[in-house]
């Protein structure tokens, strides 16, 4: 009966947001800290908003600015709304939450669930399995617990000796058998929130770091004749508490084995997941074959059967199937038509499309330019600005002069165009379909169809310049070398 109602019960959700951080030694507050390519605080964010509360809320404090806007970008991602508390002194998780009390205003009977924000590795699923616990039990209160081999720095769950749930006490309160114990609280919890907010009045700061607890609110629910519940997740690494750099690297190692693991679930080669980094929000097509440390970010998405050579980095990139990337290439906001080939050592800057087929081999920087079907840029080459046709063969070290220090202008070659070794594109400049350019030029001007344009200063061959200037040479060196030994008997002949 009481389960029945409680499922009707509007779900809310509050982030704890407003801690510095201290263990990071780091100027920027903890929530800020990126994994995966995204704020740690954006992660639990977006697993809040899976269980699509009916309010989403966090309160923050340090940074607020900032980490306001991480939450809200977050948030808006996962198309949800959120508000905002604010905490303006750190007295501990129960104050922190106690400041979120305007945000329910009205509510009625809720269930208000409640996520410290370092938690960045926490599913959605196992957030929906701690709720669905939480309203089968009938508790007061939830806590979401582990086992841990390592529980230093944790509150640590108390149970009587029949095994129910008791407490939650810190690891800077705990006696030395207390520390031994290796359950942990996890630091997500589930509540009434109206009996949450009667016993948090009830909490006190007499403990070692003179704050006022969250958990402690347990102890005060008993007392009640309320429930409290201790829920048992068996995957400790999921509910790592982030709270120094060690503790940040070990979650971003996780983030990207987690989702390596699913990709390669899909059918997705990589080579060795352990040093390739696939951000969440990347996809990839089967049989595409991932080497070893590339990195693939953002909005990223690779096609099937592509490769993505050893240290590419791609960051909101689409990649068509079938594509190839040799080793070492930097992509960012970028378009690779199917069949590509790139690399190795391309660097393809905002704003370049290539269409399908398209190679741009070695040391070759495109921004900006679009390279149409089956068009080459295989060696050594600047393309800025550029709007260049179907079928043309850019020839190695060929640059466009986009810039004339005020402004930047555009190239534009048509199809079938091909450009000569060493030549420079001064734009704004067009050449027209099926145009030549000879190598070493430099166009300042149209150069009208199937025309071949060349600026060449005449060759002038001097026969016989070598043999004339090692001959020089010779002598003047024969001159220099001259024995010392006979200048002297010349000097002692003449003396006699
Ligand atoms: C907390 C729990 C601990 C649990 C651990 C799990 C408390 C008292 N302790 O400890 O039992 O094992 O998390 O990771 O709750 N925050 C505020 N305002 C404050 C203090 C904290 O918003 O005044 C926020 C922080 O930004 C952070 C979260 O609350 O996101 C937890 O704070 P933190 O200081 O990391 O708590 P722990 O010592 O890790
Ligand atoms: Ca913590």
């Amino acid at each position: 009966m009481a389960s029945a109602k409680r499922k009707d019960e509007p779900l809310f959700a509050l982030i704890l947001a407003a801690g510095q951080g201290k263990r990071m030694r780091s100027g920027r507050i903890k929530m800020l800290h990126a994994l995966g390519g995204a704020p740690m605080v954006g992660h639990v964010v977006k697993a809040a908003a899976a269980l699509s509360p009916q309010r989403l809320a966090a309160v923050v404090g340090n940074q607020a600015e900032a980490v306001t806007g991480a939450i809200e970008a977050a948030a808006d991602g996962a198309g949800a709304g959120v508000r905002f508390a604010r905490q303006e002194r750190q007295l501990g998780t129960g104050h922190a939450v106690l400041m979120s009390e305007p945000l329910w205003k009205g509510a009625g009977k809720a269930t208000l669930m409640i996520l410290n924000g370092d938690v960045p590795l926490i599913r959605p699923e196992t957030l929906r399995r701690m709720l669905e616990h939480h309203r089968r039990a009938g508790a007061a209160v939830t806590v979401l617990t582990t086992r841990v081999a390592r529980p230093a720095g944790y509150g640590r769950v108390v149970r009587d000796t029949s095994g129910s749930f008791q407490a939650i006490v810190e690891d800077r309160d705990a006696t030395p058998a207390q520390k031994r114990l290796d359950e942990i609280n996890a630091g997500l919890y589930c509540a009434d929130l109206e009996a949450l907010f009667s016993a948090l009045r009830k909490t006190g700061r007499d403990n070692a770091q003179g704050e006022q607890y969250l958990p402690d609110v347990v102890p005060i629910l008993l007392r009640q004749g309320l429930k409290a519940e201790a829920f048992l997740h068996d995957d400790a690494e999921e509910v790592l508490g982030v709270n120094d750099r060690a503790e940040l690297a070990r979650a971003g190692k996780t983030l990207y084995r987690r989702r390596a693991e699913e990709l390669m679930a899909s059918g997705v080669t990589i080579v060795d997941p352990s040093i390739t980094y696939i951000e969440p929000g990347v996809t990839v097509g089967p049989d595409t074959v991932i080497h070893p440390l590339a990195r693939l970010e953002g909005r990223t998405a690779v096609g099937a059967g592509c490769v993505i050579g050893a240290l590419c980095r791609l960051t909101d990139t689409t990649v068509g199937d079938g594509a190839v990337l040799l080793d070492l290439c930097v992509a960012s906001e970028s378009v690779i038509g199917p069949g590509a080939k790139v690399g190795p050592l391309a660097h393809l800057r905002p704003g370049t499309v290539l269409d399908e087929g398209v190679h741009i081999g070695n040391f070759v920087e495109v921004k900006k330019s679009r390279l149409g079907k089956g068009s080459k840029a295989n060696h050594l080459s600047y393309l800025g600005d550029a709007v260049i046709g179907r079928g043309c063969n850019i020839g190695a070290g060929t640059i466009t002069c986009n810039y004339d220090g005020v402004a930047k202008h555009q190239t534009i070659l048509e199809d079938e165009v091909f450009i000569g070794s060493d030549t420079q594109l001064v734009a704004p400049v067009r050449v027209r379909r099926g145009a030549y350019v000879g190598a070493g030029s430099t166009i300042t001007k149209e150069v009208p169809e199937y025309a071949l344009a060349l600026t060449r200063a005449e060759l002038r061959v001097i026969k016989d310049w070598v043999r004339r200037k090692q001959e020089e040479r010779k002598a003047a060196s024969a001159a220099k070398a001259a024995p010392p030994a006979a200048a002297a008997g010349r000097r002692s002949r003449r003396k006699s």
